[in-house]
């Protein structure tokens, strides 16, 4: 085993990386607002319009949580633009690929976003809310001031560990071509057949990224827990 491959081939090692990262960023935004919309439409299943819409939340997130995401990925990249007789637009430095590889991902962390909200509110003791309704707080006033406040600090720590996922996972978008730190590593363990070196460099990326999510949602969350 050797690493000299890295002195041809570190840019790509790091433009990959760069890539990565930046999918990750936006599948984590993109994502923690998905869940979030759809979490809040589990809490507000009244009336007729609620209850469809909770209903079509309920099984969004149990689709998206009980297939495989390389399945979704390529139902959204192969199957898509065959029902729909089309091909994926790229745009600028955006390609297909990427923006694809964008939306399975955000589409299903959603998914999984939705029930960290979801437990992390329900997890708060129902006498705080009943306490902060006899207050004469208003049902709205009493999920912004005593709930949730509550909340965060169950739903932190799981959001960080899905954002931690989130990177790792990303990998899968290789499959379709993207050119991310997985790829790329294919691609230079291809040119040099020196798998256990190339791959190795790539696991210790990806570790360097997700310890350093956790390492600054760790600090986050201290702080916190200092304010309460
Ligand atoms: N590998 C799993 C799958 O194929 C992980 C899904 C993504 N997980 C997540 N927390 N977003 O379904």
């Amino acid at each position: 085993m050797s690493f000299e491959f890295l002195v041809d081939y570190y840019p790509m090692l790091l433009k990959g990386t760069g890539v990565t990262i930046a999918l990750a960023l936006i599948t984590v935004f993109f994502g923690t607002l998905i869940g979030i919309l759809v979490s809040l439409t589990k809490f507000n299943a009244k009336g007729m319009l609620g209850k469809v819409l909770s209903k079509l939340a309920d099984a969004y997130v149990a689709f998206f949580r009980g297939t495989p995401l390389m399945i979704q990925l390529f139902i959204l990249w192969f199957g898509v633009p065959q029902l729909l007789h089309t091909r994926y637009p790229s745009f600028g430095w955006i390609s297909a690929e990427f923006l694809v590889g964008a939306i399975a991902l955000a589409i299903n962390s959603g998914a999984y976003v939705s029930e960290i909200f979801r437990a992390g509110i329900q997890a708060v003791d129902k006498g705080q809310f009943e306490a902060g309704r006899s207050l004469g707080l208003s049902e709205k006033q009493t999920l912004k001031h005593v709930i949730l406040p509550q909340a965060v600090k169950n739903i932190l720590p799981a959001l960080g560990n899905e954002f931690v996922v989130i990177i790792k996972e990303s990998a899968i978008v290789s499959v379709i071509g993207l050119r991310d730190l997985m790829y790329n590593s294919d691609m230079i363990q291809a040119a040099t057949f020196n798998a256990f070196g190339v791959y190795v460099v790539a696991a210790v990326i990806y570790f360097i990224l997700t310890a350093s999510c956790s390492k600054l949602l760790s600090v986050l969350e201290g702080r916190l827990h200092q304010d309460a």
